[in-house]
């Protein structure tokens, strides 16, 4: 099915983001906003970044016209009548989607697809909002949404088998990559990516290094194009903070994903990061930054430490069916841009070495962040590799 008309709700970041991306792939989008002054700002930008692509020669006059066209703005819900397909993109507060979504299935027809773009509730509740909860999906972009690659679609444990197909190859005509997540909290990457930061934070608070060589071991020596602490200060605290939380709490309280009280901190303070001018670092003018202690085995235990981690993240993921093991790849290196999928990185570094590297973390905290994925402990008593 080729989908025609595309609904959007809500018109901040995420929104108008996504109904950039329907634009530009030949649809009509009605994009939605209770705030009349969110439309407009939404419009100007889009005028604005559809100038630009054309001034890069990425787009023509003629594409930029159409592209302007295909979307119409309005603060009147009903207009979302005609859509095949609708993806909501408004405040992640679970009550007030489950209120939208019920109010949409007495507006739209029976074959309207109707997507959350949330990224920690939980699609299957938003789904439980609807009579014909079959027809609701988790459709996931990545900010910015026109520019990154990956979408994470979460089936809820209502949805229909074809709508899971209606929605993916929708999303795969738009030039996307999907991945396929169960619906659990972080769905792939914001689960499987918690240790890049959680894990450095916690090397920062026990002093194994400042925060300017920890950042420097995962860039020269792991391959990220950014270290965690400057990532986390450019996501900013508000944000990467919160989601530490809710996967923390949505987890029962495991262990593996406790939050930091340094970051906690650095929210209170209002410290969010390069937005704010100041979060792990200070970004006025002339502040100094510590320096980076050079000594290579100090880097490469840093580096280590944090991947292992990743990769029994990434592991338990794949023993807990959340994703296949290719989706799990194309999750990491195309929603965050890691140097390599971890499960082929466990190939690399050696699956007994992963199994040794966690026990030795085990052994010297008793703490359960550090238990090792069976699947990883499996596949050394029986010396396989992960097939990717
Ligand atoms: P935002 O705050 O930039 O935009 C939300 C928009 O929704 C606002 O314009 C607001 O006026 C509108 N809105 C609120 N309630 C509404 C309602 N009842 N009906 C219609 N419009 C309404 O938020 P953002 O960052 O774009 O996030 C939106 C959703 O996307 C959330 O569920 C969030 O978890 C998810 N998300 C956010 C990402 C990010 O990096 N910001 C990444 C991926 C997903």
């Amino acid at each position: 099915m080729s989908t025609q008309i595309i609904g959007v709700i809500g018109q901040g970041t995420m929104g108008a983001g996504i109904a950039q991306v329907a634009a530009q792939n030949n649809c009509k989008v009605i994009a939605f906003d209770t705030n009349e002054a969110i439309l407009q700002t939404a419009t100007n930008n889009l005028k604005n970044t559809l100038i630009k692509l054309a001034e890069k020669g990425k787009i023509s006059a003629e594409q930029q016209r159409a592209i302007f066209n295909n979307i119409t703005y309005t603060t009147d819900i009903q207009q979302l009548a005609p859509c095949n397909l609708i993806i909501e993109a408004i405040v992640e507060n679970v009550d007030i989607k489950k209120k939208v979504f019920a109010q949409l299935e007495s507006i739209v027809d029976a074959n309207c697809i109707l997507a959350s773009n949330t990224s920690s509730l939980s699609i299957t509740s938003i789904a439980a909002a609807c009579t014909n909860s079959q027809r609701v999906i988790g459709i996931h972009f990545f900010n910015p949404a026109p520019l990154m690659a990956l979408v994470e679609i979460v089936p809820a444990i209502q949805t229909s088998t074809e709508i899971l197909n209606q929605a993916k190859n929708t999303i795969d005509s738009w030039g996307k990559k999907t991945v396929i997540a169960k619906d659990t909290p972080g769905f792939i990457v914001n689960r499987i990516a918690r240790p890049f930061y959680s894990e450095a934070i916690k090397m920062y608070e026990e002093g194994t290094a400042n925060k300017e060589t920890i950042d420097e071991a995962m860039k020269t020596i792991g391959g990220f194009k950014m270290g965690p602490f400057e990532l986390m200060d450019m996501i900013g605290h508000d944000v990467n903070y919160v989601v530490t939380e809710t996967v923390w709490t949505s987890f029962f309280y495991d262990p593996r994903f406790k939050p930091s009280f340094s970051q906690k901190r650095l929210l209170e303070a209002g410290w969010l990061g390069k937005k704010t001018n100041r979060g792990f670092y200070n970004y006025a003018e002339g502040s100094a930054r510590e320096a980076i202690n050079t000594n290579e085995n100090l880097q490469q235990t840093i580096c280590n430490r944090i991947v292992v981690m990743l990769i029994n993240e990434a592991a338990d993921a794949l023993f807990l069916n959340i994703a296949n093991a290719q989706d799990l790849e194309t999750a990491m290196t195309k929603g965050v841009n890691y140097p390599k999928g971890l499960l082929a990185w466990a190939n690399e570094i050696g699956i007994a070495n992963c199994v040794g590297a966690l026990d030795n973390l085990y052994n010297t905290y008793h703490d359960d962040r550090y238990r090792c994925c069976a699947l990883l402990r499996n596949m050394n008593a029986e010396n396989t590799v992960f097939s990717v």
